[in-house]
Parts: C-alpha cells; sequence; structure tokens
C-alpha cells in the first residue's frame, strides 16, 4: 500500500509559488513536503504538460485552449509552464513523491492518460499516485500501470462512489473537503478505500478532517501542519 503523507503539496505549493511550475515543487520539497500533486494534460502536438485549467488565459500570458497550442509556442511565450519529463526529473532529485492527476479535456481521457503514462513508466522507478476525475484515464492507468495505485477524484461523494472506485481498482477517493461529511467517510473506509481531501488550507480543518479518518489533504500549503509560515521562511 502507497506510504501518504498526512499533507500534499497542491500544483506544488501553490499559495506561495507559481502553481504547477519547477519553482513551486522545489519550494513545496524546502518546505519539507514529502508529496506533490499535479495536474497534467497535452499540448496541440500531444506532448504531456503540468498545466491545470483547459484554457492559457489565468495563468499565461497566453490564451485560448491548451489543446490548440504547440510546445514551441508555450515554450516561446509560457517558459514557466513544465512539460512532465522535467516535473518528474525534479521530483526525483527532491525526494518528492509524485501524484499525477491526469486532466483530459473531454474526449482525450485515453490519449491524455496514455501519453502521461508513457513518460511517467519511463522516467519513474517507484509507484505513483494516479489519479482523476475521469474514470476513462483510469482504467487507461490499470492497463498502463496495474501496479500503481489509482485514486478517483469526486466533488462530492454519492451513493455510488464506492462502487464506482472499486470497479476501476482505486484504492483512494479524493473528495473536496467542504462536501465531505464524517458519514460519508465511514462509508467509503468500510470499503477498504482511503479517503483524500482537496484542498485545504486551514489548520483547523486539516486537524478536523485528520481525526475522522481522512488519510491526507491536498493543500497549496504543504507546511500547514509544520506550525510554521512559508511566507516568514
Ligand atoms: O487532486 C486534488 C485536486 O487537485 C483536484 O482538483 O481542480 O485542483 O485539480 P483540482
Ligand atoms: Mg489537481
Amino acid at each position: 500500500m502507497l506510504e501518504l503523507p498526512a499533507i500534499i503539496g497542491h500544483r506544488g505549493a501553490a499559495a506561495f509559488a507559481p502553481e504547477n511550475t519547477l519553482e513551486g515543487f522545489a519550494l513545496a520539497a524546502r518546505l519539507g513536503c514529502a508529496m506533490v500533486e499535479f495536474d497534467t494534460r497535452l499540448t496541440a502536438d500531444g506532448v504531456p504538460i503540468v498545466f491545470h485549467d483547459d484554457h492559457l488565459d489565468r495563468t499565461t500570458a497566453l490564451t485560448g485552449p491548451v489543446a490548440a497550442c504547440p510546445l514551441a509556442q508555450l515554450r516561446r511565450h509560457a517558459p514557466q509552464v513544465p512539460i512532465l519529463a522535467e516535473v518528474l526529473d525534479l521530483c526525483r532529485s527532491l525526494g518528492l513523491a509524485v501524484n499525477i492527476e491526469i486532466k483530459p479535456d473531454r474526449g482525450a481521457e485515453a490519449a491524455t492518460a496514455g501519453a502521461a503514462l508513457r513518460v511517467a513508466r519511463d522516467l519513474w522507478d517507484r509507484p505513483v499516485l494516479v489519479s482523476s476525475f475521469a474514470p476513462r484515464a483510469l482504467a487507461v492507468a490499470a492497463e498502463q500501470c496495474p501496479s500503481w495505485p489509482r485514486g478517483l477524484l469526486v466533488g462530492r461523494v454519492t451513493a455510488g462512489t464506492a462502487a464506482r472506485a472499486l470497479t476501476l481498482g482505486c484504492e483512494i477517493v479524493a473528495a473536496e473537503h467542504s462536501r465531505l461529511t464524517a458519514e460519508r467517510i465511514t462509508i467509503l473506509k468500510k470499503h477498504d478505500l482511503r479517503v483524500l481531501a482537496y484542498t485545504v488550507n486551514r489548520t483547523g480543518r486539516a486537524d478536523h478532517l485528520l481525526q475522522r479518518g481522512v488519510s491526507a489533504l491536498f493543500s497549496d500549503r504543504p507546511d500547514l501542519l509544520a506550525g510554521k509560515s512559508a511566507a516568514m521562511s
């Protein structure tokens, strides 16, 4: 079973450094973080990059869909956006465990998972936690990397969530924390699923969820439980 730290750095250390960047992953490691989460999707020419949104507008100087932008254009105008291979190389050198979230556009679930996992398999010799909101991406992960643990991402845990996760061979369900109740945590745990919650940035909420049996929390503040502020360090 994959060992999980209580806090997983969400998109690196998104509260303190630009999300999903090499700078953010390096900062997460400096803050004592043992594991980082990041999102991967494909450029127009099929290269897995580490990027959250389906459009470029929010975090880069470019506009339009990521899926319409070739890597060369990203390199020229948004050099802070790393390719997946660069992120894995850095995380390996920093000793960080990784959670790769497959973040496909609709219709590109299998292609995104396939390309991302081919890169990851070549570069990573330890288990990777592979997660996604997209069941098809998780099914591809089960085929390509059967020994790597998988996590089903959901907004809210519903009556069918446990069955869906188990059918996909997932050992983890990760849910949006504000809609995660003690009752839902208990139901998932009865099915031997580990429960994770995103995105938790307050210490009190983190303590509450961990006490109720949540195994790990995604946080923009990897130092959340270290009792120190990155802004001051
Ligand atoms: O994996 C947890 C979390 O990253 C899922 O939501 O939108 O931040 O990718 P999002
Ligand atoms: Mg994510």
